[in-house]
């Protein structure tokens, strides 16, 4: 699918990855931004734009609202979702800096909120000829690290999740893609690891990616992390849980 001329509902633009996938869908596309802060970008007025619609992505109430918002203002569906926005509280279970309300919040803003953005649109999708779901997902839904157990757990999640949906959806005119990221430079790093690729870089592949129709995209070093966990799931759950996060 061509991006131009499309209306993209886009989770987390306001930040990161999303901020730079927003940067460049919204040169040629109308771009409807879901996540708390307003993205800083000056929304264009010519057949391009940005809708910024301020969402609450770990409240059920919020995300309906969004909906309701999305579907008054594109009757005709939309062609588009890229599930982006997340969060990733660091933590040990059992440590005092352990916050136990944040089990459900991460769990509704990496997982719960993509899966109802996906059923709310769907139907507007299915009018479209033809449409995109994009989950951004992680090296960690393949093999854990040590910290961050919810997390990871939301994002093998996301992966199940985007498999059985393509099953379900693969004789429709709705592509159910996935991208998954190594460490990325974005605020959600800011201070830990290593050997940190650019988002702009990731926005770039996601874009191809989606253009390109592949249903999965491993980026940087999920390749390798990939091969390993083929090949010898022990040592790779080694490599994961030694490693910088
Ligand atoms: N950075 C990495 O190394 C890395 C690696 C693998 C995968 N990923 C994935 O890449 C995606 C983007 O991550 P990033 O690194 O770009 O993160 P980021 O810079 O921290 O941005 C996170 C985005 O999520 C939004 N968000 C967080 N909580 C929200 C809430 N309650 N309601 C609505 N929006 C909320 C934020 O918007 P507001 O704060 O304005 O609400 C922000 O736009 C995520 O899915 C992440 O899991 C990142």
């Amino acid at each position: 699918m061509k991006l131009e001329n499309k209306t993209i509902v886009l989770t987390g633009g306001s930040s990161g990855v999303g901020f730079d996938l927003l940067s460049r869908l919204v040169e040629h596309n109308t771009v409807i931004n879901l996540s708390r802060g307003a993205p800083a970008i000056a929304p264009k007025v010519d057949n391009a734009g940005l809708e910024h619609i301020p969402t609450d992505l770990s409240s059920a109430a919020s995300v309906a609202d969004a909906l309701a918002k999305i579907k008054e203002r594109h009757s005709h569906g939309v062609d588009g979702l890229i599930n982006c926005g997340a969060v990733q509280f660091l933590p040990l279970f059992g440590a005092d800096d352990f916050d136990h309300s944040s089990i459900a919040k991460e769990i509704a803003i990496n997982f719960i909120s993509p899966a109802e953005l996906i059923s709310g649109l769907l139907e507007g999708m299915s009018q479209r000829p033809e449409a995109f779901v994009l989950n951004v997902n992680s090296g960690l839904g393949i093999v854990p690290k040590r910290e961050s157990a919810i997390y990871c757990a939301t994002k093998a999640g996301l992966d199940n999740l985007t498999r059985g949906l393509r099953a379900q959806l693969s004789h429709t005119n709705i592509a159910i893609q996935q991208a998954f990221l190594p460490l990325v430079d974005t605020p959600m790093t800011k201070g830990r690891g290593s050997g940190k690729i650019t988002s702009a870089s990731v926005a770039d592949q996601i874009i191809a990616q989606i253009e390109s129709g592949r249903p999965d995209l491993d980026i940087g070093k999920v390749k390798l992390l990939r091969l390993i966990n083929r090949i010898s799931p022990f040592l790779a759950n080694r490599i994961m849980q030694k490693g910088e996060s």
